[in-house]
């Protein structure tokens, strides 16, 4: 649904939290078709009911999300997020899908380099991560050039070549069906526009993962004290430790059908932002 959040009330779900047989997640994913069932976090789940754990997840986090993002990345998420938007290439006048776009970080950036001749969607499946980034961007006077959709990654509501630049900030990772979306987000790209995927992903360091991993178990509880909920915390955890490392999801990317695969570590591996192109004609 475009230019509005759904009504929908917020329900209150505990996720469970299991630790998985196996935490690589190609062999998770192979397993998971075999099975019908899914990962979320360590949980193993029907495949259908994923997002419906997802969505419980960010209705339940939304109110809290800016200021906890604050807390788990010492404010780092900030530099991480501008050094993505710089590398998007997006200027004045073009069209961009801020997917999985949450509270908005992203449409705020993008909106001011679009100006007033370009456009922004801020698109997310969960209406109550929606609510908090529509009300956070008109608090500070964004009312021209964004526009809001409440939509699923797997299925892109927009016509064929309709965006410059599609970025898709932590948010990959909670989606079912990840080949779906990258499908879809090349669908939606005009030929030879460029899509980011922003994502944990896995630190070339073992220290260094070893270190991430300790602080990072520190978040549900951080996430008890600040909002009451530490399942969720729990889940983000989880969900960090069976997303694709590097080399996996620029294969995916190619698979979907991207060019010109790439990506570039942030914070020695913690984070990764993949960078692919719609080819400019069909082969
Ligand atoms: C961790 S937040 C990231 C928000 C924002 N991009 C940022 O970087 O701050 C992940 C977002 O992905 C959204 N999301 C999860 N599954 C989705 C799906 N299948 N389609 C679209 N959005 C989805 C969630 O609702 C949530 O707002």
């Amino acid at each position: 649904m475009a230019g509005d959040a759904q009504s929908q009330e917020p329900q209150s779900h505990e996720p469970q939290s299991h630790e998985p047989e196996s935490q690589d997640p190609q062999s998770q994913d192979s397993q998971s078709q075999d099975k019908g069932t899914t990962h979320f976090g360590y949980e193993q789940v029907p495949v259908a009911e994923k997002v419906t754990r997802v969505g419980q997840v960010f209705h339940s986090v939304a109110n809290k999300y800016d200021v906890m993002n604050d807390l788990m990345s010492l404010g780092s998420h900030r530099i991480v997020k501008r050094f993505t938007v710089e590398l998007s290439g997006v200027h004045e006048g073009q069209q961009v899908l801020d997917l999985a776009g949450g509270t908005g970080d992203f449409s705020i950036r993008f909106s001011s380099l679009v100006g007033n001749s370009g456009h922004v969607v801020l698109a997310d499946i969960n209406d109550s991560m929606l609510r908090v980034g529509r009300d956070r961007l008109i608090d500070k006077g964004i009312t021209r050039n964004v526009t809001y959709a409440q939509v699923n990654a797997e299925q892109l509501p927009f016509a064929t070549d309709s965006f410059d630049c599609v970025c898709i900030a932590y948010g990959l990772r909670n989606v079912t069906d990840k080949d779906a979306a990258l499908r879809s987000m090349l669908a939606v790209l005009k030929p030879g526009g460029r899509a980011l995927v922003l994502e944990f992903s896995k630190p070339r360091n073992p220290l260094v993962g070893k270190a991430y991993d300790g602080y990072s178990a520190l978040w549900p509880v951080v996430g008890k004290l600040v909002t009451g909920d530490a399942a969720s915390y729990r889940y983000l955890v989880e969900s960090i430790r069976m997303h694709p490392d590097q080399e996996t999801l620029k294969g995916m990317m190619e698979n979907a059908g991207f060019e010109r695969c790439r990506y570039h570590d942030v914070m020695g591996g913690v984070c990764a932002i993949h960078i692919g192109f719609k080819p400019l004609a069909s082969h």
